[in-house]
C-alpha cells in the first residue's frame, strides 16, 4: 500500500510501529508528548463551539497546530519530495491524509471528523503551498494579506482592514513559507539581505522584510492578483467614476492625451491604468514596462516588460529606465510605465514629448499638484541639472492629463479629480480641473456622503476630441448644483 510519494525508509518505520510507539513514549519532554492512555481516545473537538470557554477553545488551538507542526515534519520525512513535484492533487491528498492517519494511530491522537478533514487540508497547503496563507489566498473576497509577524494577519476586503484568525505557528514556520516563496523565483532573503520583492505564483504581488530589520517578526505584504481587472463598467458601477467622466477618459485615450494617474498606496492606481488602457485601439503596438507585472491588457499588440533588481551577488539589475530606453527603440505606438519613482520620469517625459504621444503611468501622490513636484523631485534627484522653469517646461509640455485616485476613509476607491495641464504662466504650471468628488458629510455609518461633479470649465482639449470624432456634448462639463445625492 506504499505508494511512490513515499520514502522507502519511512516505510520500514511506519512498519515498526512498536518501536515508534516506544521511542514517542520515551520523548515525554519532546513538543508534542502522547495523551495518556485514559485521555487518549477523547475526541479534541468540543461539543458546541458557543459554550466553549474562550481559553478551552484557545488551548484546543494550539493543541492542533503543534500536532500539525509534529505531522508536518513526520510527513516530510515520510514523502518523496522528487515524486512530489508531478503528483496529482488527489492522489497527494488521499496519500497524505492516508501518512497522517497512521501517525496519528501511532501517536495515539484521536481527532474527529472534522479535525482530520482541516488537518488534512492545512497539511496539503503546508507540503503543496504556501500554509496558513493559503486560504486567504483562495478567498476571492480578500484583495491584500498583510501579515505582521506570525501571529497577526490583517487582510483588505471592501476597502476595509480586517484582522484574521489565521496564525503561524511561530517565527520559524513564517520565514520558511517566506523561504519557500523566494527560493521559487531565485532570490534569497535572510540578515543580511533582508527585504524581498516577488511574484507568486499565481501573479499575486509579494513583499517581505524579515528580522531585525522587521522588530516583532517578518512582514509580509501581499496584493493578490485578480484574473478579471475591474474594467470602466465595473468601476462605473461601483461608483468610483461616472459615466461623463469615462466618457472624457476615452476621448482623451484615445486622442492620444498624455496621462499620469496620481495616488496614494493602494489606491488603486493600477485599476485605473488597466480600465485606461481598454480605450486604446487595437491595433497599436504597446509596451508595458512594470516591476511586477500586473496589467492586463485586451489588445493583441501587447509587449510585456518586467524589470529585475540586482541579485544576491548585487549583479544583474536591469531597472525600469533600461526597458525604458530599449522600448524606445522597440517601436512602440504607446508606451504604458506600471510606476514612475525614480530616474526613469527622464526618458518617461522625453517620451511623452518626442513621438510617443498617448503614453500612460502612475506616481505616489496626493493631488495633481502634488504630483508635479513629484515629477520636478525625481527629475531633480536623477541628477539632472536644469534650471526649474526648463523643468518644468519639459513637464508641462509632456503630461496632459493627471487623474487623481484616492481611498478614501470608509475604504471606497474613487477617481477624485480629472486635472489637465495647459501650460505655462511665467515660472508655474497652469492646470485646470474637469471633474472633481465632491464631499458633503457622513453618514452615520462612518460612510462617506457626496457626489461627482464637473467643475464647469470646459475642456482645453474639446477641439482636438472634436477633430478625432469625440465630439463630447457641452453638458458633460455643466457642474451638478445637489448638495447631496
Ligand atoms: N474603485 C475600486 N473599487 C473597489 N476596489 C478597487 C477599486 N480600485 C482598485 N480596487 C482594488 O484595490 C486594490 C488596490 O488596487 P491597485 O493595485 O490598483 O492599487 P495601487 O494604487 O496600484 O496600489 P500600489 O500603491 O500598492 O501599487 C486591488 O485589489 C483592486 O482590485
Ligand atoms: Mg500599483
Amino acid at each position: 500500500m506504499f505508494s511512490k510519494y513515499r520514502k522507502s525508509a519511512a516505510k520500514a518505520a511506519l512498519e515498526q510501529p512498536k518501536i515508534a510507539k516506544e521511542d514517542a513514549a520515551k520523548s515525554a519532554s519532546s513538543e508534542i508528548a502522547p495523551h495518556p492512555a485514559s485521555t487518549m481516545r477523547k475526541p479534541l473537538k468540543m461539543q458546541s463551539g458557543d459554550t466553549v470557554p474562550q481559553d478551552k477553545e484557545r488551548k484546543r488551538k494550539e493543541r492542533m497546530g503543534e500536532i500539525k507542526v509534529e505531522l508536518h515534519r513526520s510527513l516530510l520525512e515520510n514523502l518523496n519530495l522528487a515524486a512530489l513535484e508531478n503528483a496529482k492533487e488527489t492522489e497527494l491528498r488521499a496519500e497524505i491524509s492516508s501518512i497522517a492517519g497512521e501517525l496519528l494511530e501511532e501517536k495515539g491522537i484521536v481527532l474527529n471528523r472534522e479535525d482530520r478533514t482541516t488537518l488534512n487540508k492545512e497539511l496539503y497547503d503546508e507540503v503543496k503551498g504556501l500554509g496558513p496563507l493559503e486560504t486567504l489566498l483562495k478567498d476571492d473576497t480578500v484583495n491584500d494579506i498583510l501579515v505582521n509577524g506570525p501571529h497577526q494577519i490583517f487582510v483588505e476586503r471592501d476597502g476595509n482592514l480586517e484582522l484574521t484568525d489565521v496564525t503561524f505557528k511561530d517565527e520559524k514556520h513564517l520565514m520558511r513559507i517566506i523561504d519557500k516563496i523566494v527560493s521559487a523565483v531565485g532570490r534569497r532573503v535572510d540578515e543580511s539581505n533582508p527585504y524581498v520583492d516577488a511574484r507568486l505564483e499565481d501573479g499575486s504581488r509579494f513583499n517581505a522584510m524579515v528580522p531585525p530589520v522587521a522588530v516583532d517578526g517578518s512582514l509580509v505584504s501581499i496584493r493578490k492578483f485578480k484574473k478579471d481587472k475591474l474594467g470602466i463598467d465595473d468601476l462605473v458601477g461601483f461608483g468610483a467614476f461616472t459615466e461623463e467622466m469615462a466618457a472624457y477618459l476615452q476621448a482623451a485615450v484615445s486622442t492620444r492625451l498624455n496621462i499620469i494617474v496620481s495616488g496614494g498606496t493602494g489606491s488603486g492606481k493600477t485599476t485605473a491604468l488597466n480600465a485606461l488602457s481598454s480605450f486604446i485601439d487595437n491595433e497599436e503596438r504597446i509596451l508595458t514596462i512594470e516591476d511586477t507585472a500586473e496589467l492586463q491588457l485586451q489588445q493583441v499588440h501587447v509587449g510585456r516588460m518586467e524589470s529585475r533588481p540586482p541579485n544576491v551577488e548585487g549583479k544583474g539589475e536591469v531597472s525600469p529606465r533600461d526597458c525604458l530606453k530599449n522600448a524606445l527603440r522597440m517601436r512602440p505606438d504607446r508606451i504604458i510605465v506600471g510606476e514612475t519613482r525614480g530616474e526613469e520620469v527622464i526618458d518617461m517625459l522625453q517620451a511623452m514629448n518626442t513621438g510617443h504621444d498617448g503614453s500612460m503611468t502612475t506616481i505616489h501622490a496626493n493631488s495633481a499638484r502634488d504630483g508635479i513636484s513629484r515629477l520636478e523631485n525625481m527629475i531633480a534627484m536623477a541628477g539632472i541639472d536644469m534650471p526649474l522653469k526648463a523643468m518644468r517646461a519639459q513637464i508641462s509640455s509632456a503630461v496632459n492629463l493627471i487623474v487623481q485616485v484616492s481611498r478614501l476613509q470608509d475604504g471606497s476607491r474613487r477617481m477624485t479629480s480629472i486635472t489637465e495641464i495647459t501650460g505655462m504662466e511665467g515660472d508655474v504650471i497652469s492646470m485646470q480641473e474637469i471633474f472633481k468628488f465632491q464631499r458633503v458629510g457622513l453618514t452615520p455609518e462612518n460612510k462617506i456622503l457626496g457626489h461627482f461633479t464637473a467643475t464647469g470649465v470646459r475642456s482645453h482639449y474639446s477641439e482636438r476630441f472634436r477633430m478625432w470624432g469625440f465630439d463630447l456634448p457641452a453638458s458633460i462639463y455643466e457642474p451638478i448644483n445637489t448638495e447631496v445625492q
